[in-house]
This record gives C-alpha cells, structure tokens and sequence, in this order.
C-alpha cells in the first residue's frame, strides 16, 4: 500500500538546456531561507552506485547501448535514488527537489526510443515501488533555444544531448502530453522567461502546496 509522507516531492523536468539545475536552486534557497529543510538531487546519479550507471549511460566510449539496455539503467538508478535517498527524506519531513524523475525515462526513452511510453513508466513505476512527485515543474524548451543553451555553456554534449533536433522534440512532445494529462500536478512553464520571472512563478505554487492541510508537518520543523 501507498502511504502519503510527511515530506514533498518535487521533480524538475524539462528538455536539455532547460534551466532546471538553476531553478532547483532558487527553490531551495527560498525555500532554506524560511527555515525549511531541502534536499537537493539529480537523476540519473543521486547515490554512488547511481553515479556509476551515470556515466555508464551517459558517457561516451562505452560502445553502442541498445534502447532497453538504456531504460533499464536509467531505471536501476532511480530504484537506489528512489529507496535509499528520497523515501527516507521525505519520510523525515524534508522537501525533496529533484533534476529529473520518472518522466524523463518515459520522455527520452520511451518517446525519444521509441520504447513506448506506457511500458517504460510501468518498468518505472515497478522501480520506485509508485513513489511519484507531488509537483512536477516542467520547463518547456524549444530543442534549438536548449541546443543553444547549452553550447553557450561550453561543456562537452553527452550521448542524449548529442541526438538530433528531431529526438528532442519528440522528447518534449512527450513531457507536454504528460502535463496535459496531469494538470493538478503540473507546473508547466516556458523555459524563454527569465530566471527571476520562473523562479517567483515556481515559488508560488509550491507555497500553494506549503500552504495545504497535508503540510503541517513540514511547516512545524520550520518553528521548531
Ligand atoms: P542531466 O543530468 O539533465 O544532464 P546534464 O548533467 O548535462 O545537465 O541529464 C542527463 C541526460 O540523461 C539528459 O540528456 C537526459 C537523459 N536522461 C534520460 O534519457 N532518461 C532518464 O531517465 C534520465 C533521468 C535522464
């Protein structure tokens, strides 16, 4: 059975070059600010055996890795960062902000490789034991303003980021579908406006959900 913690789970998403690192960490400091306790987490990585499969995955030079040998990776990463990381910090109250969860699996992999999204969420879903966000902020990038974005920044592009246009936006399809599906769940943004203007927006909503019944708990570790 799914029990509801204390905690709150929030996942960024988005397409590469979106600007979740940046939001997820205005959150947090608006959020620490107030006294409340954030974990900060990425996927794929998260535990040391999560960054293993990391760089297994994303690195180049490992030779070719087949689309369900990819899934189940990043899979297998998010089971560890799932069990051993974010259930036991929301079980002690804390808010959990993570780059990236579930729904970049079924994005990339299950749109992006065509793996199908119903059967990598369910691979997912068996993953996490169902742990699913509370909130999930999903900046919505053009795949050339990420490409763009991201070469501006000058680091080296990884096996996904160096795909072309054509998988990012069959990537971003996939996160927009999802969002549309879940409106209660989603924040959807554009990732174009500027880091103040989407770090208030953020803050907002997840003040809503602060400001919920549910989260009394979280609101007393801050007095405490
Ligand atoms: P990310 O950490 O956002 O990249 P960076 O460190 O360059 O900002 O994500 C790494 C890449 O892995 C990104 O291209 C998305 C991809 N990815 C998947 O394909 N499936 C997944 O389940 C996850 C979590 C990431």
């Amino acid at each position: 059975m799914i029990t509801k913690s204390p905690g709150l789970f929030i996942a960024f998403e988005g397409g590469d070059g979106a600007g979740k690192s940046t939001q997820a960490a205005r959150l947090a400091e608006a959020l620490e600010s107030r006294g409340l306790t954030v974990l900060r987490t990425r996927e794929p990585g998260g535990t040391p055996i999560g960054e293993k499969l990391r760089s297994l995955v994303l690195d180049h030079g490992h030779g070719h890795i087949d689309a369900h040998t990819e899934a189940l990776i990043f899979a297998a990463s998010r089971a560890a960062h799932a069990g051993q990381v974010i259930r036991p910090a929301l079980s002690r109250g804390e808010i959990v902000l993570t780059d990236r969860y579930i729904d970049s699996s079924v994005a990339y992999q299950g749109a992006g490789r065509d793996l199908g999204t119903e059967a990598v969420r369910t691979l997912n879903e068996w993953a996490t034991d169902g742990l699913q966000p509370d909130l999930t902020v999903l900046l919505d990038v053009d795949p050339a303003d990420g490409r763009r974005r991201r070469t501006a920044g000058d680091t080296a592009e990884d096996r996904m980021e160096s795909e072309a246009d054509e998988f990012h936006a069959r990537i971003r399809q996939a996160f927009l579908e999802l969002a549309d599906a879940h409106p209660d769940t989603y924040l959807v943004l554009a990732a174009q406006l500027s880091v103040d203007e989407l770090a208030a927006r953020i803050l907002d909503r997840v003040d809503a959900l602060l400001a919920a019944p549910g989260a009394a708990a979280m609101r007393d570790r801050s007095t405490a």
